[in-house]
């Protein structure tokens, strides 16, 4: 097979990257690992920045999301007993829209089979190859028959466990890392959510996230022990821990039901720079991770996609490679300062086993000031928002 850009995985990055492409006439082939009910099984990420929404408004995918998403214009913070709220429109002009990663993956699916653009699930043994030089091309294994794909460029979005990166060389690259000590439990279940808006809470037990889908579904975290497995949780044990930790009248507000679903996801910052080699880009978690708190990582994955589909844009518009020369950059100037934003939020709110009392102390005056000092309210919420691309 021949085309202009392969694409390898199905996740968010690359099927917006793909639609994006098709829609620009831009001939793509989809390459993912698992099967399409695999994928849109992972309840992931919920709040979306304006920017990515303008992105898939820009792929032609938004109706549902307009239809059905929760436009939120603030969050909550929650410590010492207490709900204190942020206004993101007040202090940033700006709102976020709830509506899961699932249901995004659904829209991109659709649409690109609408299109009649080719994605080709289980796809086994994914290979890069050539990719520094001017003809790069792609093996994989379909029902035990290898196959090629030739392309002009390749797009690695095939997020942390990916073989994109792991087929560069480890010298080419540098790696940033800083792994937590602890993980987070996520709970979905079929109940009305506590509050109208998100409920970030510290306390001394540990962080919890008060989240949703729809007015009916609600999507809720707990920081755990790094090493806690699901199978060490009872849903009771689960929303018994949650009502601790959240304030009392929020806790009562909490309505409980069985998980439709229930996960553990390690806390991880990453980055590895940089972004390109050659022909291959990577883009979204292929090349960076931020842990969940600020709800940044699929936002990133989207801006990643916008630089990305206007530099190939650009190159077959009028063969022009500045904009794939600076790739990498751009995308990281952005992608640093959400993992600024995420690591600063995640250290404010968790339970951080080595701070001890003094920095407990400093954790309670941090979102003291947070919640009463204007200046720090907008600094929160001009990232929560997100940044501009
Ligand atoms: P992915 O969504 O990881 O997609 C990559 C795709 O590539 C997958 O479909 C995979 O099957 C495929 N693939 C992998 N290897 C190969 C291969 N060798 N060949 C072909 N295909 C391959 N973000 C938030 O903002 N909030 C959250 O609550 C949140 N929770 C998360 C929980 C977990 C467990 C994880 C892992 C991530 C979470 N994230 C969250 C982050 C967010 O979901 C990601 O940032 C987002 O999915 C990134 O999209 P992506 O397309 O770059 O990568
Ligand atoms: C979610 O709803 O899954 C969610 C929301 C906000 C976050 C992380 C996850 O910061």
């Amino acid at each position: 097979m021949r085309t202009q850009v392969a694409i390898i995985g199905a996740g968010p990055a690359g099927l917006l990257l793909g639609q994006l492409l098709s829609r620009a006439g831009i001939d793509n082939i989809i390459l993912e690992r698992s099967s399409a009910d695999h994928v849109l099984s992972r309840v992931r990420a919920g709040v979306l920045e304006g920017g990515t929404v303008a992105l898939l408004d820009e792929a032609g995918c938004a109706d549902r999301l307009h239809a059905e998403g929760l436009v939120h214009n603030g969050i909550e913070i929650a410590f010492s007993g207490e709900c204190h709220r942020i206004d993101l429109k007040r202090h940033s002009g700006r709102s976020v829209t709830v509506y899961g990663q699932t249901e995004v993956t659904r829209d991109l699916m659709e649409a690109r089979a609408a299109l009649g653009r080719p994605t080709i699930y289980e796809a086994a043994n994914v290979e890069l190859h050539e990719f520094d030089t001017a003809a790069p091309y792609v093996t994989f294994t379909r029902e035990d028959i290898t196959e090629r794909i030739d392309a002009d460029f390749i797009a690695g979005c095939d997020g942390f466990h990916g073989i994109s990166r792991r087929s560069v060389p480890t010298a080419a690259f540098s790696v940033f890392e800083r792994v937590y000590p602890f993980g987070w439990l996520g709970v979905l279940a079929d109940v009305p959510p506590a509050a109208d808006e998100l409920i970030y809470a510290r306390h001394a037990r540990g962080f919890a996230l008060c989240s949703m889908r729809s007015p009916t579904r609600s999507r809720y975290y707990i920081q755990t022990d790094a090493a806690d497995k699901v199978e060490m949780w009872t849903d009771d044990a689960f929303w018994d821990e949650l009502r601790r930790r959240v304030p009392a009248d929020a806790a009562d507000r909490v309505v409980t039901g069985p998980s439709l679903e229930k996960s553990m996801a390690q806390l991880r910052s990453f980055v590895a720079e940089p972004m390109r080699f050659g022909r291959l880009f990577l883009c979204g978690d292929a090349a960076h991770i931020v842990p969940p708190t600020g709800a940044k990582g699929l936002n990133l994955a989207a801006s990643d996609v916008h630089y990305l589909f206007g530099a190939i844009r650009d190159y077959f518009d009028s063969r022009s490679e500045a904009a794939l020369d600076t790739y990498s950059a751009r995308a990281l100037a952005r992608v640093w300062k959400a993992e600024r934003f995420s690591w600063w939020m995640t250290a404010a709110l968790h339970n951080l086993p080595e701070q001890g009392a003094f920095g407990e102390r400093l954790q309670i005056a941090e979102l003291d000031y947070l919640t009463h000092s204007d200046a720090a309210a907008s600094v929160l919420a001009e990232n929560y928002v997100g940044l501009p691309y």
